[in-house]
């Protein structure tokens, strides 16, 4: 593989030569976004009353491109994304930007960094894709940002979670998202609650938290990035019914593939955190970031339950298949590929 960088010591981590890569940006003033450039990574300038920095308004999706074993550069499902983030957008009352204009943007981004795309053949390694909108008018009243920006920039990554491919998940009294919340949207507002419980859960030995329901505080939600699958003992692969969860590309695709790769049931339906506990033969969480995880244990009233009973056989082999379409090694009969080159 030539004019790439080595995958060797890449962690989930913003790259330390990042200032030698190329972003993306656009700006919306006057009622209208601009036609966007690729410029030189930057720090990006704002007055202390803009929007984001006191009222949040800020929304972001989160990508990979990979470089396959065909010796191309290729995108998974990016118009999934795309959608996602005009939904997010719409959410927040950011000014709609085009799913053309996202792809188009993101296309470019890419392809001004592919000296940075790590070759991606054991899967470990990718670029990330993080595009962000943020309101940016300085203001003092809480209403919507009329200026706003809309950027990308992209970093080589390695693995998500330290330890690879395995977690221990804790089960806390915080709530991520409320029903008719934003809980469903990429909003950067969803994230800072999981911080101080992300702490505390990895001081005790764990590497995550398991969110549940604000209601009933009792139905698994997801992870912290990340969407929760479990195997239960009758052998439906059940997960979380989409509502104030993230509606994850690789949710899906999951979901596509444990029906017409391995004939499972599945469920998306309301899944008591007891019931994950008694029944589960194995759980796994999803994400672009975390890609297939197993869950080894989940901590949840003062007990640590084995979910594992499967040996991690399920994530493994939708791991495979997974990864198998995204680096072009496995036939692609959905259309879930898009190359860049
Ligand atoms: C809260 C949350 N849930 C789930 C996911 C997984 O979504 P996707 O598979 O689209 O990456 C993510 C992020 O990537 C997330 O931030």
């Amino acid at each position: 593989m030539t004019n790439t960088i080595p995958c060797e010591g890449l962690t989930f981590s913003l790259y330390k030569d990042a200032h030698r890569m190329m972003m993306y940006e656009s700006y919306y003033r006057n009622d209208v976004w601009d036609e966007g450039r690729l410029v030189p990574f930057h720090p990006i300038e704002l007055s202390p009353a803009a929007n984001v920095l006191n009222y949040g308004q800020g929304i972001f999706e989160g990508m990979k491109a990979y470089r396959t074993v065909k010796g191309k550069i290729v995108l998974f499902r990016p118009e999934k994304n795309a959608q996602r983030f005009v939904r997010s957008a719409a959410k927040l009352a950011i000014p709609s930007i085009s799913e053309g204009q996202y792809l188009q943007a993101v296309k470019e981004v890419v392809l001004a960094n592919r000296a940075f795309i790590p070759d991606s053949r054991d899967g470990r390694c990718s670029l990330y894709i993080r595009p962000v909108c943020i309101g940016i008018e300085p203001l003092l009243g809480v209403r919507p940002s009329r200026e706003y920006l809309f950027y990308i920039f992209t970093s080589p990554v390695g693995p998500y979670f330290e330890k690879v491919g395995v977690v221990r998940l804790m089960v806390m009294d915080v709530h991520r998202a409320a029903p008719h919340g934003t809980g469903e949207a990429k909003a950067a507002c969803n994230y800072p609650v999981t911080m101080r419980p992300k702490l505390e859960a990895q001081k005790r030995g764990f590497d995550d938290v398991l969110y549940l329901d604000p209601v009933h505080n009792r139905f698994v939600e997801e992870a912290g990035a990340a969407n929760f699958f479990a195997l239960m003992d009758d052998g439906t692969l059940v997960t979380p019914e989409l509502g104030s969860i993230l509606p994850g590309v690789t949710r899906e695709s999951v979901i596509q593939l444990a029906k017409d790769k391995f004939g499972l049931m599945v469920q998306e339906r309301e899944l008591d955190v007891q019931e994950v506990c008694d029944r589960a033969k194995e759980c796994f969480l999803t994400g672009t970031g975390a890609t297939i995880t197993s869950v080894e244990t989940i901590h949840w009233k003062g007990k640590a339950y084995g979910v594992n009973r499967n040996g991690f056989e399920l994530a493994h082999r939708l791991y495979e298949e997974l990864l198998g379409i995204q680096l072009q090694k496995k036939e692609d009969p959905y259309g879930w590929i898009m190359e860049l080159t």
